[in-house]
């Protein structure tokens, strides 16, 4: 074939993937999806490290409640689909740290308006149109419900009329209660309504979140939390209110596979038209250097393909990786991993060593001691001090600071341990520095 340029962001991404036909791997999880998305009550709740791929896999659990079950197919699993699947009006919700408890959380959920996603789309005003659509661009799909146009141009909760002012809780129950009815007048009948909150994590004040979310749920109305944690306790502090509501449902995040990296490249050659070629060592190197995180081999897809194209050709191979390595060395292949680089090591070459000593520690144990001033590397079982670094005492605290980053943070277990707040950012410095 000759030598066309290829869009990259044709091929790969660094946004959430809505795209079925983009999202790859994750068979098993897919699978605890199904489970969950059709036991009629019961809470799902995914939670993993920093840039993983929750949200990615949320999304997929959004159009798989609506009906589309192309993804389960694709990955093989067609025969776990149920005769009759459980279908959903589904609300997607990302949190902010704006909300500070269950309460300020309820509110936002019954005035967001967003005509894709936001609960009162779906709440039945007079004034509104709503149409179905799909949310991918599988004809096959189920479909989804999104505002058309709004009758009055000004939005207050208190005009739909099961609002009760003063009592946001019974307004939410008014709300989720009318949907499925009002709506299934309409439209193909629907069994319940699924509410996804993203970014779950980041509300700060967590007490009772765990025993509201038990006392919404109902045959009606099913939740769907997701956020950084390497358990459920992390998201929810009370979760032992939902443990008996959780037991289908919890969805654990892991890194990916060497091959479920690798085929985000299979993936990108098909989204190219098999234009693109990407010779299988680069593939696995590429892999290697990920470390299981997507965002990653995402990062280095777009890349080698600009860089390809820059060079005329549409095949990817390692001498086009190795510029792209070279690239990083120098800080100029991906911006703002480098910015966030540069903000941490604040122009000294001493913190940098630092900063790469700590990264380059196995992935699990980037964790590290930090107390009496001294770095004690759990891999070496030696001190930062015996490496050379000196003054560590004034090279740390810009790594913890919340301004400059955190780069490392406390970890809620142990005392006096730290690790790195985003394992992508991790990576970067260890590549940033391969070689140097
Ligand atoms: N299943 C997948 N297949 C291909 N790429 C993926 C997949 N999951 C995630 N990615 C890619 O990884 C990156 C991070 O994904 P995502 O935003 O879903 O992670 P996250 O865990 O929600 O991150 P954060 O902790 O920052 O919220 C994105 O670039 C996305 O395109
Ligand atoms: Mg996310």
């Amino acid at each position: 074939m000759a030598f066309k340029v290829i869009d990259p962001e044709s091929c790969f991404t660094s946004s959430v993937i809505r795209d079925p036909k983009r999202f790859v791997g994750r068979s098993d999880l897919i699978a605890n999806s199904v489970t969950a998305l059709n036991s009629p009550q019961g809470l799902i709740a995914i939670y993993g490290k920093r840039g993983v791929g929750k949200s990615s896999l949320l999304r997929q659990i959004q159009d798989l409640a609506t009906g589309n079950y192309e993804l389960v197919r694709r990955a093989g699993l067609a025969h776990i689909i149920p005769p009759k699947p459980r279908r959903y009006f589904t609300v997607y919700y990302a949190c902010d740290s704006i909300i500070t408890n269950a309460n300020d959380l309820v509110t936002r959920l019954c005035n967001d308006s967003d005509p894709l996603d936001g609960l009162l789309r779906l709440v039945p005003d007079g004034g509104k149109e709503l149409a179905e659509f799909t949310r991918t661009d599988e004809s096959t799909g189920g479909f989804d419900l999104k505002v058309l146009k709004w009758g009055v141009r000004e939005q207050d909760a208190t005009k739909y009329s099961s609002a009760v002012p003063g009592d946001i809780i019974q307004t939410f129950r008014n709300f989720t209660n009318a949907v499925v009815e009002a709506n299934n007048r309409l439209f193909n009948k629907r069994d319940s309504v699924l509410i996804l909150l993203d970014e779950f994590d980041v509300i700060k004040d967590k007490a009772g979140l765990g025993s509201l979310i038990k006392s919404l749920t109902s045959d009606k109305v099913k939740f769907g939390i997701c956020g950084i944690g390497q358990d459920i306790g992390e998201l929810v502090a009370d979760h032992s209110s939902v443990d008996r509501l959780i037991e289908q449902g919890a969805v654990y995040v892991r890194p990916m596979t060497m091959p479920e990296t690798e085929e985000i490249f299979a993936v990108a050659t098909k989204l190219s038209g098999d234009r693109l070629e990407f010779a299988p060592s680069m593939v696995r190197r590429v892999s290697e250097f990920s470390e299981g995180y997507p965002y990653f081999a995402q990062l280095f897809g777009r890349a080698c393909v600009q860089e390809a194209n820059n060079r005329g050709t549409n095949r990817i191979d390692d001498a086009i990786l190795d510029v792209v390595l070279s690239k990083i060395r120098s800080g100029q292949a991906f911006p703002n991993l480098e910015a966030k680089y540069q903000r941490a090591i604040g122009a000294s070459d001493d913190r940098a060593m630092l900063l790469t000593l700590l990264a380059e520690q196995s992935a699990d144990e980037t964790k590290f001691d930090a107390t009496l001033g001294q770095v004690v590397l759990r891999q070496s079982r030696s001190t930062a001090q015996d490496l050379g670094i000196e003054y560590i005492d004034q090279l740390l605290p810009r790594l913890i600071e919340e301004r400059y980053g955190p780069v490392l943070v406390k970890t809620p277990d142990a005392r006096g341990l730290y690790e790195f707040t985003d394992p992508v950012f991790r990576t970067y410095v260890k590549l940033r520095h391969i070689g140097n």
